[in-house]
């Protein structure tokens, strides 16, 4: 049936022509959670409703460039604030074990630290959690998730001061205080890796500081800023961490950890250089977040390249720091060829910055794509780098326990396209086929990974694109707002039932 579905209109593919690799429920472990994924200002919508104050991406949204330029907004998204019942019947319906969504912080500290928690924000995610558990779904809940209360921008200038910490910790501590009962897996911080990047280097999210200007965006030092942020947003982990771990831990029983963007870094070619290069590549997207939080301190490479630039932690900072994650989170869609930028001239001048340790990430090699293209650039489709950023976090972190908190895939091609063909999304059920494959090999190569959660559960506001790219399991009517189950809605369905086929 799959293959007829392909021929009816999913177009021909790489992907589609190599062999079905019949990835099973029964080639993880019986525990293993399934799931899917969201976040508040992707899904929610009722931007003010019930006393939430404006967030940092409402502002930016409003702005005249509106969001970098496309226009569209989180306002409305997919209104669950309103459906959420009818969205866990949904998840329900899929045979979901796990569901993992980010709280809005506006929604519960409308004025931050200094003001009242906002008893209708308690209200609205108890129910959320309630009604998971009543269906039996595991809540995987994530604290910041690009998404906080505006005010604290105006107040600190967000995270480039340290007080933000303080304000996240606060803000942390309601939470566990209040959810902690029933939440067992908390997520403090959702890819501090690209809020970093995309906020304060090169201005696509707000506050959208650069240093070289694009569009609108604000002139800041790109060269330290991201290095700066990274630096509070961690100890911000390990404050949060640490109070988690010292009095709500022991008496509730759960675990916390932060998820990373980790995309996988293969050498563009065989050369010392490169291979260096993407070594490289890795320790400064991942371990810059990831060393600290396990062995207390920036990786040797960073310290290496960056010298004084590098804020450093303090001897009881880095205690606290160490081991204060209980699992890893690794939001994984790609693998880019990496080339080395230390020595070649044939580099562009941005790839010469320490700041991302010399080095370029391009998409082909030879001319051959490295993947097929999806609509959001740079996130190309190969499988076998699910099994090789796993292995390679396996062996850097010593097998610390993992989850998949993301593994999606949006197709390019939704202009002009009809619901018929977009709930008709053969590709997507075979890249989550292969990338599953390759997932299940490494788990039975030794990985310890706990879960899998598909990005996303349905069609959401997408940060830099808006409405177009289309990551879900399930359309989201535009106009009615009405969820449809996709061709992968079924697929993930009977898989969770051990069934390979799609109906
Ligand atoms: C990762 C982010 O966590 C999520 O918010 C985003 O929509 C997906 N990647 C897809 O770009």
């Amino acid at each position: 049936l799959l293959l007829e579905a392909s021929n009816n209109g999913g177009g021909g593919s790489k992907l589609e022509e190599k062999e079905d690799p019949h990835i099973k429920r029964s080639d993880f472990p019986p525990g293993f959670f399934f799931g899917a994924s969201t976040s508040s200002y992707q899904i929610e919508g009722a931007y003010l409703a019930d006393a939430k104050s404006l967030s940092n991406w409402d502002v930016f949204c409003h702005s005249a460039e509106g969001c970098g330029g496309h226009g569209e907004n989180g306002d409305i998204a997919d209104d669950h604030y309103h459906r959420f019942l009818k969205d866990i019947e949904m998840m329900h319906s899929l045979g979901l074990k796990a569901y993992r969504f980010s709280i809005s912080w506006a929604r519960i500290l409308p004025s931050g630290r200094c003001g009242e928690v906002n008893p209708a924000g308690i209200k609205f995610y108890n129910k959320i959690i309630d009604n998971l558990i009543l269906k039996g779904i595991e809540p995987f809940v994530t604290l910041f998730h690009n998404e906080f209360p505006q005010v604290l921008e105006e107040k600190h200038g967000s995270w480039l001061h340290p007080e933000m910490k303080e304000e996240f910790v606060h803000f942390a501590e309601i939470c566990f205080k209040s959810f902690g009962d029933r939440v067992k897996h908390w997520i403090t911080i959702n890819e501090p890796n690209i809020f970093t990047q995309f906020a304060y280097e090169l201005g696509l999210f707000p506050p959208s500081r650069c240093s070289e200007p694009v569009g609108d965006c604000v002139a800041g030092n790109s060269d330290v800023e991201p290095l700066i942020v990274m630096h509070n947003l961690l100890l911000a982990h390990g404050k949060a961490a640490k109070l988690y771990h010292q009095h709500f831990q022991p008496k509730q029983g759960g675990s916390i950890g932060l998820v990373m963007h980790c995309l996988m870094n293969e050498p563009l070619t065989d050369s010392d250089l490169d291979r260096k290069a993407a070594r490289r590549a890795l320790a400064f997207n991942i371990g810059w977040s990831l060393d600290p939080i396990i062995f207390g301190e920036y990786p040797k490479v960073m310290r290496e390249y960056l010298g004084t630039k590098l804020p450093c932690f303090t001897a009881d900072e880095k205690k606290f720091l160490k081991n204060s994650t209980d699992f890893i989170g690794i939001n994984h869609y790609t693998t880019a060829y990496t080339k080395d930028c230390s020595t070649n001239s044939s580099c562009p001048p941005t790839a010469n910055r320490a700041i991302r340790g010399f080095l370029e990430m391009v998409g082909e090699r030879d001319g051959v794509p490295i993947g097929e293209p999806t609509k959001v650039k740079g996130l190309t489709v190969v499988p076998r780098g699910m099994g090789e950023i796993v292995n390679y976090l396996k062996i850097r972190y010593h097998n610390k326990p993992m989850f998949i908190t993301e593994n999606g895939y949006s197709s390019p091609d939704v202009h002009g396209r009809g619901i018929k063909e977009l709930v008709n999304d053969v590709k997507r059920v075979k890249f989550h086929e292969a990338y599953l494959a390759s997932l299940a090999k490494s788990i039975r190569e030794g990985a310890d990974v706990r879960g899998y959660f598909v990005w996303s559960l349905m069609d959401n506001y997408e940060w830099l694109q808006g409405y177009d790219v289309k990551f879900g399991l399930f359309y989201v009517d535009r106009r009615t707002l009405t969820r449809v189950p996709k061709l992968s809605a079924k697929w993930y369905k009977n898989f969770l039932k051990n069934n390979s086929d799609v109906i």
